[in-house]
């Protein structure tokens, strides 16, 4: 018998058409004008995000599960985790070393995806429901920077957040994202976060700008979420992708450059943007690490960092914290 995916959407839906009218405002009503990163992810840049996974610029991907499949069994041993829960799980693919070794174990029952991208959610479950199916897959479709109450209630949980995705918020926004995700724990609890690390700039700038630039199309795909959900008129392709990275905050960012002068209508929330010649939108930061700041920032947050571990040539790392008392 093939038993479905649980999955929770709850009102994200009605949340989320709220949600962009609201984000698209602050972010292109006033100068600079920016983009939160999480309308990248529709189905389509959900699909782009996995083709960004296997380019051979883009080294966190691989460098990250070359430390999971020398270190899974570890952690299995270390957590002996019961339920694992996924923030910003995207295909989930990585997280099967994880789940294999749990098994292995013999401790994993539940498995808990947690992505904002309903489609990606839904075909990473469905997979995984078929190929897991001694282990009760339960989605829930949500934003990690405020819903994390809706994950369900579970025994010995461990919460894993890989990608390097953390790297994706503000430092103020990690220091609250950090919080809420320890609230959400009982001492004890552990979280498995991946941390991509600063390393010489030229390799930063190609993984996010790469040769066949399906980065580029990617970053360009927000613009064709708000031409499709609010109505806007944005001329997609005058739009250059744009990669720097910022030394001193030690963040790659990501800009879409308009390539000319324009005015664009988003009659959704009835407004009009203009847009000179060479502006940037500022659509995502990517943030890269010393172990000190992570370190540091886990203890802020009421997490105590028990193992840091990295690939062999030292461009990603691994950590595991638990939760204190
Ligand atoms: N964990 C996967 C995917 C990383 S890409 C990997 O390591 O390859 C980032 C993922 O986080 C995407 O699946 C995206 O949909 C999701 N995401 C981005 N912002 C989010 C938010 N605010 N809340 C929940 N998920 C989010
Ligand atoms: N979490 C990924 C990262 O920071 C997201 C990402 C990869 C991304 N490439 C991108 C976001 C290009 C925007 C544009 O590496």
């Amino acid at each position: 018998m093939t038993m479905n995916p649980v999955i929770d959407v709850h009102l994200f839906a009605e949340h989320a058409a709220r949600a962009l009218r609201a984000d698209v405002r602050a972010g292109l009503g006033s100068p600079p004008k920016s983009l939160p990163p999480k309308w990248l992810y529709d189905a389509r840049g959900s699909e782009l995000f996995e083709e960004i996974t296997a380019l051979p610029e883009y080294y966190p991907t691989r460098a990250e599960r070359e430390i999971l499949r020398a270190r899974v069994d570890s952690i299995a041993a270390i957590t002996g985790a019961r339920t694992l829960v996924e923030l910003g799980s995207g295909s989930s693919e990585k997280t099967r070393l994880l789940l294999d070794a749990l098994r292995r174990h013999g401790t994993l029952e539940t498995f808990v995806p947690f992505d904002v991208s309903e489609s990606a959610l839904r075909e990473a479950a469905s997979a995984l429901t078929g190929d897991y199916p001694d282990i009760a897959v339960h989605g829930v479709v949500g934003d990690f920077t405020e819903h994390l109450a809706l994950l369900p209630a579970a025994p010995a949980r461990m919460v894993v957040f890989l990608g390097g995705t953390i790297g994706n918020l503000y430092p103020d926004e990690r220091a609250k994202f950090l919080r809420s995700v320890r609230e959400t724990l009982r001492p004890g609890e552990w979280l498995l976060l991946g941390t991509d690390l600063v390393k010489d700039p030229g390799t930063l700038r190609r993984a996010y700008d790469d040769e066949q630039g399906v980065t580029a199309e990617f970053n360009r795909n927000v613009l064709r979420v708000l031409n499709r959900e609010l109505g806007a008129d944005f001329d997609v392709a005058s739009f250059a992708h744009v990669a720097r990275w910022n030394g001193a905050d030690e963040w790659i960012e990501m800009r879409l450059r308009a390539g000319r002068a324009s005015e664009v209508w988003i009659p959704a929330i009835d407004l009009r943007v203009e847009l000179a010649e060479g502006e940037d939108i500022l659509t995502e930061i990517s943030a890269k690490f010393r172990r000190e700041r992570v370190s540091a920032e886990l203890a802020d947050a009421g997490f105590d960092l028990l193992h840091w571990w990295t690939d062999e040539a030292d461009r990603f790392a691994l950590s595991v914290s638990r939760a204190a008392s």
